[in-house]
């Protein structure tokens, strides 16, 4: 079984899907791996230790997929006219791709045109049993604590309270938006860091969350709020009037921040704006806003995804593409451990082989395709339509 690990070609995408730890662990589990020449360089992995960990190094992508039974992306592989390469050709038939594959109708039609059985790791279930296989905790972890350490290094000033021979600097006030997995990350590093913390959100059980961390709640509630939690444990999209009245509470307290770290998403939308032009406009000069969520259209009304804007009023907002993939060693590693997790646990270990049973609720909740036709139930029934 020939597991192929390929370098990855999309903009600002750092990442790569395993490390020599996991290849070594897919060799014993009986498969042959191929890795893509500079595969882990932007991860601070060279050749030389993929090598030394047992692995084929395969000069191009056409090379490292010859033959391949799996294939392990971070994003989804380019389609004709995305690039240089056309990486989803060159997959054989019959191959399982995993990855954070973006999946939407279209490219699981496509995969199931190609014949590749593809998994799109960002839809596993949120259940206990797929923790350790959950690439949007792991990757939104690392992307909370970095977006911390990016402002701190962005901010002109301290975040603890210093008190020296010359006098005293007082403490940062930091506030995080969304206390979901990277906001929590956000809240602990920013107090590790000696800031004052306070979060928002608008689900209630991370009002506890937040309290939990040392943190105080700022936020607006309602009884629409009490309802505000999917079954999945994501935000649902609130009414205008909710987000108005959100929005009234948050500007007084957004004007006396140091720092705003903005991680809100709602699932299958655009990000919600929770800040706008004039609340940027009433902060204080110097101040740093860290946009996790510039990728998903962003938090902040002026947020530029890709770039560092600084406002007439000396506020800098960092809105750059992938937080995670600026701290591409943590993140390569979590996330190559999660596909390796996910493949331990459905692995035939006689046939040397994935096997993935068409009922499990892990695999019904990732598989897009296979054996040529789309399987996962929310892009399914299109087709049959
Ligand atoms: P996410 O990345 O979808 O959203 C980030 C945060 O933004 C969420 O906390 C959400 O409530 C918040 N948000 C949305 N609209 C907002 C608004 N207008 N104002 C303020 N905040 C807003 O969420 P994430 O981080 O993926 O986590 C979602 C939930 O899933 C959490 O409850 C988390 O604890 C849970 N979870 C459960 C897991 C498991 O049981 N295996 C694994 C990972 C997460």
């Amino acid at each position: 079984m020939r597991l192929a690990v390929l370098k990855e070609r999309r903009p600002a995408e750092t990442r790569v899907a395993a490390t020599p730890e996991t290849v070594k662990k897919f060799i014993a589990l009986g498969c042959s791996v191929a890795v893509e020449a500079g595969a882990g360089l932007a991860s601070g992995i060279p050749d030389a230790d993929y090598a030394a960990a047992g692995a084929e190094l395969a000069p191009d992508a056409g090379a490292v997929l010859k033959d391949a039974a799996i294939v392990l992306k971070i994003r989804a592989p380019l389609a004709a006219g995305e690039g240089a390469v056309d990486e989803l050709s060159l997959i054989p038939r019959g191959a399982l791709l995993l990855g954070q594959l973006g999946a939407d109708e279209a490219a699981a039609h496509a995969y199931a045109k190609a014949g590749i059985d593809a998994g799109a790791m960002e839809l596993l279930p949120r259940i206990t049993r797929a923790q350790s296989m959950d690439i949007l905790s792991s990757q939104a972890n690392l992307a909370g604590y970095r977006a911390v350490v990016e402002a701190a290094g962005a901010y002109d000033r301290a975040f603890p309270m210093l008190m020296t021979a010359a006098g005293t600097i007082s403490a940062a006030s930091v506030f995080v938006m969304g206390a979901g997995v990277a906001g929590l990350q956000a809240i602990a590093t920013a107090r590790r860091l000696g800031g004052r913390v306070s979060a928002t959100d608008v689900r209630p059980a991370a009002k506890e969350e937040i309290r939990s961390l040392g943190a105080a709640f700022v936020g607006y509630e309602s009884e629409e709020s009490k309802q505000a939690q999917t079954a999945g444990g994501y935000a649902k999209q609130l009414s205008a009037e909710f987000y108005a009245e959100q929005a009234k509470v948050v500007a007084a307290h957004i004007a006396k921040q140091d720092i705003v770290v903005t991680t809100a998403l709602v699932q299958g939308r655009r990000a919600p704006t929770l800040v706008t032009a004039e609340m940027v406009a009433a902060m204080k000069p110097g101040s740093v806003i860290v946009d996790i969520a510039a990728d998903a259209g962003g938090n902040v009304a002026l947020t530029k995804p890709g770039e560092m804007v600084v406002t007439e009023n000396g506020v800098k907002i960092l809105g750059w593409h992938n937080w995670p993939g600026r701290i591409a060693g943590a993140s390569s590693s979590l996330f190559a451990r999660n596909l390796l997790t996910l493949l331990t646990t459905f692995w035939d270990k006689e046939a040397k082989a994935p096997k993935l049973p068409a009922e499990d609720e892990i695999v019904r909740g990732v598989l897009l395709t296979r054996g040529g036709a789309v399987v996962h139930p929310s892009f399914a029934p299109a087709k049959a339509a």
